[in-house]
């Protein structure tokens, strides 16, 4: 098939010590922001806002639209915090970009921060990745030594610092308003909205919260331009974006290709599943997007597409399953995962999660009990759109949707046990035997 990659954001990732400023610049790095400085602030949002740049966290939310929310009539000070939490199970982008070009991100948040007009911006990381955390620091200081950041940013009379924070290792502060209060060194628990951020974010001043993708592709579209842009991509999602492929794949890795793509190509280009493997089920955007099969191999995957297909674009994170796997054993694992993450602040996500991971782990037993289907599904119901924040609504994801195609292996789970029917050691990743 033709390469359809676009690399932008991971061109640079080879280049030897592609991390260091010196590299970098050597690739026209920080060229966007000395642009950038050159334009009114109202002139980057425009840019960006017609670029079609969407929120690359999960949601799709405009980015040029949330950045224009910021009231530049508030008094108070105005702040730019990019959320680099990156906890859901299977996604995994945003860390290899921050630790292949950190530079890519800080001159982001330059260019983003003069946008909303703010002088403070904050890089919320989470705290587990310390190699991440060390080599963002070191990029910082990079840029403040050549002039990049700090005080009259290249002579434009604009200040700026950049603060990298480590979390503490919580799921849920990568939603957006417990990273607030995580920042402000409260417990990280979901706030009520309204107020949103733009108005009442951090310290309660006006606030935009971006992922990191998000803010390391607005360098390339001020260097290239907005119409350079949304040249890529499909009708309403523009660009290109980075794919993560993982499991049972040939070759898996990130993949930047356009909006738009499908599995099936992207398969094609990792080099298919693993020998004598067939596609079972995977996740088109981590462990909260429902699951979709192999009958969606051709799902364009931008956020229309995928949404179409009964499921969500979330963080392109591709797991792809084989038929090795017990998808019930796998469903059960996410769901210990939200449940172990579950903030505690609602009942039906704190009391829900427990409860299914009960119910789930009899299925996993081969010793289900009649009417355990509809007990999950039930449970699933009164979670869904009755919990606080997102992580209940897609704790119940996995579920409902695994049960939709394949309700057989839930049934099953009344008298056989998963390992039984499906070996742990067939399904591992490393080094093992396929059987069909
Ligand atoms: C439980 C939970 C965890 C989240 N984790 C992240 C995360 O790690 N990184 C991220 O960018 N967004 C995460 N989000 C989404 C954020 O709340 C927010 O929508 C996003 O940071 C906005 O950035 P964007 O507009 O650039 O996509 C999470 C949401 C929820 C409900
Ligand atoms: S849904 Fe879960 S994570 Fe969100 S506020 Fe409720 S208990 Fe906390």
């Amino acid at each position: 098939m033709s390469d359809v990659l676009t690399p932008v954001l991971s061109d640079n990732w080879d280049m030897p010590r592609a991390w260091t400023l010196e590299s970098y610049e050597s690739t026209g790095g920080y060229e966007g922001l000395k642009k950038a400085l050159g334009q009114t602030p109202e002139s980057v949002i425009e840019l960006v806002k017609d670029s079609g740049l969407r929120g690359r966290g999960g949601a799709g939310f405009p980015t040029g639209m949330k950045w224009g929310f910021i009231p530049q009539d508030n008094p108070k000070p105005k702040y730019l915090v990019v959320n680099a939490d990156e906890s859901e199970p299977g996604t995994c982008k945003d860390i290899p970009l921050m630790m292949a070009s950190p530079h890519t991100l800080v001159e982001g948040v330059a260019i983003s921060s003069y946008a909303i007009r703010a002088n403070t911006a904050f890089i919320y990381v989470r705290g587990e990745v310390l190699h991440v955390i060390r080599r963002l620091q070191r990029a910082v200081q990079e840029a403040y030594l050549a002039g990049h950041l700090g005080k009259d940013i290249h002579g434009s009379g604009y200040d700026l610092d950049v603060v990298v924070h480590a979390g503490a290792g919580a799921y849920i502060c990568g939603e957006e308003t417990a990273l607030l209060d995580s920042l402000e060194g409260r417990r990280g628990q979901p706030r009520l909205r309204p107020p949103f951020p733009a108005v009442a974010g951090l310290y309660a001043a006006p606030t935009v919260i971006n992922n990191v993708e998000s803010i390391a592709s607005v360098p390339c579209i001020v260097r290239n331009g907005a119409g350079w842009f949304s040249s890529m991509g499909t009708e309403k999602s523009k660009g290109m974006t980075l794919y993560s492929l993982s499991g049972h794949v040939k070759r898996p890795g990130q993949y930047e290709a356009p909006l738009g793509i499908t599995l099936r190509q992207l398969l094609d280009l990792s080099g298919g599943m693993r020998e004598g493997a067939e596609l079972k089920f995977w996740t088109p955007g981590g462990s909260s997007t429902p699951i979709l099969t192999a009958e969606h191999l051709d799902v364009p995957l931008d956020y229309e597409g995928v949404s179409g297909a009964g499921s969500m674009l979330g963080t392109k994170a591709l797991q792809v399953f084989d038929q090795t796997t017990s998808v019930v054993r796998c469903v059960l694992r996410w769901t210990e995962f939200y449940k172990h993450e579950s903030c505690g602040k609602c009942t039906p996500c704190r009391e829900g999660t427990w409860w299914l991971v009960q119910v789930l782990q009899r299925l996993e037993r081969g010793a289900g009990q009649e009417g355990d289907i509809e007990v999950l599904l039930d449970m699933c119901d009164n979670i869904l759109g009755r919990a606080f924040c997102a992580l209940g609504d897609g704790a119940t994801s996995p579920i409902t949707s695994a049960v939709q195609y394949f309700r057989e292996e839930f049934e099953a789970g009344m008298h056989t046990p998963a390992s039984e029917l499906f070996p742990y050691q067939a399904s591992t990743v490393f080094g093992a035997e396929v059987s069909a």
